[in-house]
């Protein structure tokens, strides 16, 4: 493939910016400097552009700490997006699997890999989700019970049975469902006549949120990550 190609797939800057620093200052191909963009180089090559280490890869992962106030969409036209805060560095193709809230905050992932997001998102999957939840009564055993039952939210959706542990202080707790609608853990919450002040997602399937990025940072998944999810 083009070299100028190779590094804008990985996210190494825009076209046009990768032309003209090609030109002037070239990049490194497996030790090789190149100062034509156009260069033809093997999908398997190591660049070095502007400092910095690029090696292709057809699909990619993330895990971001989703910070409150951004919501979970490539665009949008009046909110910052979570793609947004990828801007400098993510490849264009990158999209959110699945939705948190715009106030709830954790662990999302995000990939340009479309079968990968599907298998993660599929309802038959069940894959399990972890929050962290604050609420504004104190939760009792009872709605543990309803949770471990199902919760019947309205005449068309009833929760599939989720697992609730009450933490120490009783008005927080962690909450596991096995499924992805709208406004989820807060609904549930709502129909035992509590309201969700904080919701913070921690597990997806096996993957725990790493707790050293701060909201709005992101990473790439390791290959044992990936794997972890992948095995759902
Ligand atoms: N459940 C909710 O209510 N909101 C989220 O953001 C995620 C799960």
């Amino acid at each position: 493939m083009r070299l100028d190609s190779l590094l804008s797939a990985m996210g190494a800057d825009t076209k046009s910016e990768l032309k003209k620093n090609i030109r002037k200052a070239g990049a490194f191909v497996d030790g090789e400097l190149i100062k034509d963009p156009g260069r033809q180089v093997d999908e398997g090559c190591v660049v070095i552009y502007n400092n910095r280490e690029f090696r292709y890869a057809k699909y990619q992962y993330y895990m971001m700490n989703k910070p409150a106030g951004v919501v979970s969409a490539t665009k949008d036209n009046r909110d910052t997006t979570v793609v947004d805060l990828m801007k400098n560095q993510a490849r264009k193709d990158i999209f959110p699997v699945g939705r948190l809230d715009k106030d709830s905050v954790g662990l999302l992932i995000l990939t340009n890999d479309g079968d990968f997001a599907h298998s993660m998102l599929t309802p038959s999957k069940h894959v399990p989700k972890t929050y962290y939840v604050e609420v504004d009564d104190i939760i009792t055993q009872d709605d543990v019970k309803a949770f471990e039952e199902g919760i019947v939210i309205d005449d068309e959706f009833t929760a599939l049975p989720a697992k609730l542990y009450i933490c120490d202080d009783k008005m927080s707790a962690r909450c596991t469902v096995y499924e992805g609608k709208f406004h989820q853990v807060k609904r549930m919450f709502k129909a035992r006549g509590k309201n969700v002040l904080f919701l913070k997602r921690e597990k997806m399937g096996e993957l725990c949120l790493d707790e050293n990025l701060a909201p709005g940072e992101y990473r790439l998944l390791n290959e044992e990550e990936i794997k972890i999810l992948k095995d759902n």
